[in-house]
This record gives C-alpha cells, structure tokens and sequence, in this order.
C-alpha cells in the first residue's frame, strides 16, 4: 500500500480525522486479524513493550532514559484505538515512527491486539475470587 498516507479516510490512514482520535477500529476484529496483529505485535513491539506488553523486557530494563510504558496498563488501554495507531505512525517522544516499516493493515491488526492483551488481562484478574484478586493487585506489577 504505496500511497496509504495519502489516500483515503484519514482515520484509517492517520487515526486521527477532524482532530479527534478514531473512536473505533475501522476493519473487521476476527481471530486472523488478532493471530496476525500479535505475529507483527512481536516482531515490531514486544522486543520494547514485552511479550505481555507489560513493559518487561531487556530493552526496558536496560533502558536510561524513559522506559517503554506497559501497554496493558489501563493509561494506555483508555486511549482511543486511533491513539496507539498514531504512535504507531507517527512515533512518541522517545519512540521512532514505525510507519515505513509497518504497512495500514498491520497497523490496525496490531492496534487489535494490544487491545486484547490489556482485555486478557484484566479478565485473568476478574475471575480469581475477591481476596487473590486484591493480593494479584496488589503485588503484580
Ligand atoms: C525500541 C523500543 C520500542 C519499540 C520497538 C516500540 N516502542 Fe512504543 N515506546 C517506546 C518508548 C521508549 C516509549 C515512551 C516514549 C516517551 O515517553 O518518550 C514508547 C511509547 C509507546 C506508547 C505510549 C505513548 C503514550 O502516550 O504514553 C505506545 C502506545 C506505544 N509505544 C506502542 C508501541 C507499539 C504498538 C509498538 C510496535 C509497533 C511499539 N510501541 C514499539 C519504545 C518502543
């Protein structure tokens, strides 16, 4: 997709239209899409973000400036999807633009799935009874 910066509905290029954050992912979210989202999620993401996307890694551990943020952390999982698509576009702070490496509908497809990982996350946590879930809290990072 040569010209995806350019063509078409820019909340689906950019995320970003009219100067609010795409509310919604805008392609269908099946399993193939959140099986591919988490293939590209480790490849371009995790060696930063964590395989969770919890901000462990080594790149985080040894990093001097600011760390990778965890992704399942509920800052970051309150943005709007086309929020984490920007960062993806266009960098954040620290963080390069991955936009000529990452084609639109990998972008998406990884946007899906770091939504799920902050989902799987708090529904882990969810089903424990009461008293582990506070401790769970409690001592997780
Ligand atoms: C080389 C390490 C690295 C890689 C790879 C990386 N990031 Fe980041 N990311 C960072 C750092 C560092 C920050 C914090 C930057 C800052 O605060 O200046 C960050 C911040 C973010 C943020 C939070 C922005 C905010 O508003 O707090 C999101 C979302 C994000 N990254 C998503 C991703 C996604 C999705 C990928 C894969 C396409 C990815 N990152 C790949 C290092 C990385």
């Amino acid at each position: 997709m040569p010209n995806d910066r350019t063509t078409g509905d820019p909340a689906l290029t950019r995320g970003v239209a009219g100067g609010a954050y795409a509310e919604r992912i805008p392609v269908p979210v099946t399993l193939d899409l959140l099986r591919y989202g988490q293939e590209r999620y480790e490849i371009f993401c995790a060696a930063c973000h964590g395989v969770a996307g919890d901000g462990e890694s080594e790149v985080a551990r040894n990093m001097t400036q600011r760390r990778p943020p965890s992704l399942v952390d509920p800052r970051v999982q309150a943005f709007p999807p086309g929020r984490i698509y920007q960062v993806i576009v266009e960098g954040y702070g620290l963080m390069r633009s991955y936009e000529p490496h990452i084609p639109l509908a990998e972008r998406w497809a990884i946007v899906a799935y770091v939504r799920a990982l902050g989902r799987s996350r708090a529904a882990a946590l969810d089903a424990l009874p009461p008293p582990l879930r506070e401790r769970a809290q409690k001592e997780l990072p």
